[in-house]
């Protein structure tokens, strides 16, 4: 395995940083190698080298782009080993968890290959005699990308894919947790697939000193940013300065909710995985489940056991279900949500002890919707639980956090319907949880428009009278 040393990529190279930091495994502490500390020189030659190679890149035919996506995602499946074990260690995932998100990513590149020839435009009505009028459909120009730790590679590939399938060029900022899978091995996936010098650069860094400028330098069209809700509102501000185009991931504070006739077994698994995975580090990650009071006994003792009998420990051992947090301050953060609901009555039940990064699963009953762990987004392994006398208590108390996903069970799936049509998240599940379809609509993210009106034979003019 090649080891990150410490190298941005731009216009085709790779360039030492001026200063270096470790990367950890997060199951060991053992550094796996270094990534650059990129500041805002790093980020002006990077978008300077972007905004230089776009004007060929969008003028190569779609299907050109395409094969470049194309060989992409063959290099990856053909590396998948390698990045499945890279992931494992800096994400502290587990494999199988990797395994799904190197799957997830080949499926991107191969969608985003697919977008280059199905963007197109309009002829649309003329207004004028002799006037034909064209709606192209057009690059933005460069985009800028920062990434997340939790799914480094597929969370980059949203807007790498797409961005690059449609013309434009791109400058990528991964977590500083995170660098090499979704930076360093990704862009290295790039260039040996052929994106030509420029095209797709890598700044890696933290976030005031990299992401910052590169998100408020003027020559970025637009700022696709996943990651928190602050920071998400720093780009909103700093976008809104020159009126770039944003695109914002952020999180919520999701819930899952167990009506009366729900299948007990099967929501409390699914609820168990909504909280567990991958140590509850996701933006759909179900961080509050709102029970009806006659199912609640049942559920919680079922949850409990499917907690209980997860192992957490290094991913790389057997049987291991959960990995560590990502860091001690995720942790940390936890920790402190948990305790604060507890002091105002909430009851740990099970788990939520720690040694080092290894947090054991927990679930908290008598959780009230005044606690922190109902009214902040909890992004750890806790199942948190708030037991309601009826529907519309349990719908009223769905509404009332901003979420990106809810769930709801139900043994009557037009019951199920019927609740999911009045919850107000984007997404709503019946009888599942989590999962998220991307495509089309990628299509007018990632171009904008550009209208020319020919006049066939010149007419003349005359100011009005
Ligand atoms: P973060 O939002 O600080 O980091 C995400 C990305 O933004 C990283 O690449 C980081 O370097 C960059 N960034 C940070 N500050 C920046 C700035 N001033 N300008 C430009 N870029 C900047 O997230 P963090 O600190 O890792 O996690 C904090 C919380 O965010 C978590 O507890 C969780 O609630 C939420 N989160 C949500 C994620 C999601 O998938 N929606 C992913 C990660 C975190
Ligand atoms: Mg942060």
């Amino acid at each position: 395995m090649r080891i990150s040393d410490g190298r941005h990529y731009i216009d085709g190279s790779w360039v030492p940083g001026a200063a270096t930091a470790p990367v950890t495994e997060k199951a060991t502490g053992a550094e796996i190698g270094t990534y650059a500390l990129g500041d805002a020189a790093d980020v002006d030659r990077a978008v300077a080298a972007a905004v230089r190679a776009q004007p060929a890149w969008a003028a190569l035919l779609g299907e050109e782009r395409a094969a470049v996506l194309r060989r992409a995602a063959a290099i990856l499946e053909r590396r998948a080993d390698e990045f499945e074990e890279m992931l494992m260690r800096e994400t502290g995932g587990v494999r199988g968890k990797a395994r799904g998100e190197i799957n997830a990513a080949i499926g991107k590149f191969l969608e985003s290959a697919s977008l280059a020839r199905r963007a197109g435009g309009d002829l649309l009505p003329a207004f004028k005699p002799g006037k034909l009028i064209l709606n192209q459909r057009v690059p933005l120009g460069v985009v800028a990308a920062i990434i997340p730790w939790n799914f480094p590679i597929v969370l980059a590939l949203r807007p790498l894919g797409p961005a690059l399938a449609l013309g434009n060029t791109v400058v990528l900022k991964p977590a500083e947790l995170t660098p090499i899978a979704g930076g360093q091995l990704l862009v290295e996936v790039l260039e040996e697939a052929g994106a030509p010098p420029g095209v797709i650069n890598l700044v890696t860094g933290d976030g005031p000193d990299a992401g910052e400028p590169l998100a408020a330098h003027p020559d970025v069209a637009m700022i696709h940013f996943t990651g928190s809700t602050e920071i998400g509102r720093l780009m909103a501000r700093i976008a809104a300065r020159d009126f770039k185009r944003t695109s914002l991931e952020l999180g919520g504070d999701n819930a899952l909710v167990v009506l009366d006739d729900a299948d007990v077994e099967a929501a409390a698994s699914c609820g168990a995985w909504a909280s567990f995975e991958f140590q509850g580090q996701t933006c759909i990650t179900a961080g509050r489940h709102i029970v009806h009071e006659s199912v609640a006994d049942a559920y919680t003792d079922a949850l409990v056991a499917k907690a209980r009998a997860l192992t957490v420990g290094d991913p790389f051992d057997a049987g291991v279900r959960l990995g560590p947090m990502i860091s001690e301050g995720q942790r940390d953060r936890v920790d402190d949500l948990v305790a604060r609901s507890v002091k105002m009555g909430a009851r740990l039940v099970e788990g939520g002890t720690h040694d080092g990064l290894f947090y054991r699963p927990a679930v908290v009953t008598g959780v009230t919707p005044d606690m922190p762990l109902f009214t902040e987004e909890t992004f750890g392994p806790v199942a948190a639980i708030t037991v309601v006398s009826s529907e519309e208590e349990a719908l009223e108390l769905t509404n009332r956090c901003p979420a990106l996903v809810n769930s709801v069970y139900t043994g009557d799936l037009m019951r199920g319907l019927a609740f999911a049509e009045r919850v107000r998240s984007g997404m709503v599940h019946v009888n599942d949880a989590m999962g998220r379809p991307t495509g089309e609509e990628d299509i007018d993210e990632f171009t904008q428009r550009r209208w020319i009106g020919i006049q066939r034979a010149p007419l003349t003019w005359e100011v009005s009278s």
